[in-house]
């Protein structure tokens, strides 16, 4: 396949997994085996990937390396994963979040009322 017109990836020399189907915010996007979310969706022209919950300010890849947790978005409904330390996989649905994000199964949504419970002053 050629290179999309708003792709971002350096055609040519590169070698890349094969092509999976993923989805973003309800909506179809390209990514590449081997590739991260982050990776993905900047190579899509993407840069806002979440906001903070205070200020509703848009926040994207920054450190790169799992460290800076500005990349984090829910993924298969479980907010606060780092984009840029997961692997996009076929059929994944990937949602931009908000603030600390919203759990989406019910196991989450146990573990999540047990963390509120044990978070001291915040
Ligand atoms: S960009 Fe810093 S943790 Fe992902």
């Amino acid at each position: 396949m050629g290179q999309m017109e708003d792709d971002l990836r350096v055609d040519g020399a590169v070698v890349r997994g094969p092509e999976i189907g993923i989805v973003v915010d309800g909506l179809p996007a390209r990514a590449f085996e081997g590739e991260s979310v982050a990776a993905a969706l900047l190579a899509g022209g993407r840069r806002a990937l979440r906001t903070t919950a205070r200020r509703g300010e848009p926040r994207g890849m920054y450190c790169g390396i799992g460290v800076c947790f500005d990349c984090v978005m829910t993924v298969d409904g479980r907010p606060n994963v780092r984009t840029c330390q997961t692997p996009v996989r076929a059929g994944m649905r990937i949602e931009s979040q908000r603030g600390e994000g919203t759990w989406s199964t019910r196991l989450d949504r146990c573990v999540r009322r047990t963390h509120l419970f044990s978070r001291g002053g915040f």
